[in-house]
């Protein structure tokens, strides 16, 4: 029985998996580890230098609901070069890209209201999807991870309010083509949906470059966010851009809610515009490509072209679960694919991590392999 206090809606957010896993991963004291969501590399000096600035400058208090001047300016610049032709997108400074996602959600979906999203997906969408009290329908993306137009237009009803999409994807490491996009973007069109775009790993693309479904509909609200791309995870930095209604909106709920993304960071994360990232991007291709050369023989996967994960199949009869138990005993750590989707049939492998983690993980994934063949 929950605690008497507990309201109804959080009966409906079940994070039982992910707390296994945390579980399990507390018994190690120093694992190699997989499993983590965030960029190894250090936080470039000039952003780290401009943020202790701004902390000593006592720019500490409350910014602006929308965010600091420079920095909008900033994005009101990039959007309006991405999409010179949409005069009524606007943007602002949210705390994180989940806290641009709880916003949109709880701004778009009302109860019983149905949001289409991908299977296998980010963790924290059908969480958020229920909150704000609407229905989660899946539309499945095996064996590739491909979005199948046909797919995602047989899960549309006449309770279809969003469409949830995230390319590069977490946890597939599959980035959506042209083709792709385009299918989204014209369904999204052809039935007056709001189509939320997760872009949050758009600078992770390997082999081709990145599209967004806001370049063919441009009612399309994208959520994005620095913590990926410079590595500032802790420092809760996103921004939305989209409809200028709905960011309205939620500029509305960001006020009597977040009130504004933390203050100095923003003043750091303005000093983004004087680092290149690109050797960091080239560092994790080449891990990427550790990965998949190390494992793909043995355990099925389409090669990862963007973000930093490898969602692999595991062998027949074998369960994510299962398989993740048994590898913390041999010290590796890896999340069961049932946390990002309704089936458990693979697990997510983070390459966020020396070429020396890899390896060792390389190593025992190899060996859990033979183990588990030979059973
Ligand atoms: C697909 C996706 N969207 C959003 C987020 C949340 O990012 P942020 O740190 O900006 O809240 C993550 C973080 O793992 C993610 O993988």
């Amino acid at each position: 029985m929950p605690h008497p206090w507990i309201a109804q809606r959080m009966s409906r957010i079940d994070s039982s998996g992910i707390r296994r896993v945390f579980d399990l991963a507390a018994q190690l004291t120093d694992p190699v580890n997989l499993s983590i969501g965030q960029p190894d590399f250090p936080v470039p000096e000039p952003i780290k230098q401009a943020a202790v600035e701004a902390i000593r400058q006592d720019r500490n208090g409350y910014s602006v609901t929308q965010g600091i001047a420079p920095l909008l300016e900033r994005l009101r610049e990039q959007v309006a070069r991405e999409y010179p032709q949409h005069a009524d997108r606007q943007v602002f400074v949210t705390s994180g890209t989940s806290g641009a996602l709880l916003l949109a959600l709880m701004v778009l979906v009302d109860p019983g209201d149905e949001v289409v999203v991908m299977d296998p997906y980010f963790v924290m969408y059908p969480a958020l999807v229920s909150l704000a009290g609407g229905k989660v329908v899946l539309v499945d993306t095996y064996p590739d991870f491909r979005l199948r137009p046909e797919r995602l237009q047989a899960a549309i009803t006449p309770r279809t309010k969003v469409i949830l999409f995230n390319s590069p994807c977490n946890p597939t490491g599959h980035v959506a083509d042209e083709e792709e996009v385009q299918a989204v973007a014209q369904l999204a069109r052809e039935h007056g949906l709001a189509l939320i775009s997760d872009e949050i790993y758009r600078q992770f693309c390997y082999d081709q470059p990145f599209v967004s479904p806001a370049r063919f509909y441009e009612q399309t609200l994208v959520v994005d966010g620095y913590s990926k791309a410079y590595a500032v995870t802790g420092w809760r930095l996103g921004f939305a851009h989209g409809p200028s209604e709905v960011i309205q909106e939620m500029l509305k709920l960001q006020q009597y809610s977040f009130v504004c993304a933390p203050h100095p960071l923003q003043w750091g994360i303005l000093a983004a515009e004087q680092v290149d990232m690109s050797p960091q991007v080239e560092a994790y291709r080449r891990k990427r490509d550790l990965i998949h050369q190390g494992l793909a023989d043995l355990y099925p996967m389409p090669k990862p072209q963007g973000a930093f994960y490898a969602f692999v199949q595991l062998p027949p009869g074998t369960t994510g679960q299962q398989f993740v138990e048994e590898a913390v005993k041999e010290q590796l750590l890896v999340i069961p694919g049932g946390i990002f989707s309704s089936r458990d049939t693979h697990i997510r492998i983070s390459y966020a991590a020396s070429d020396e983690t890899i390896r060792r993980g390389i190593d025992i994934l190899r060996r859990l392999h033979r183990r588990l063949a030979a059973t």
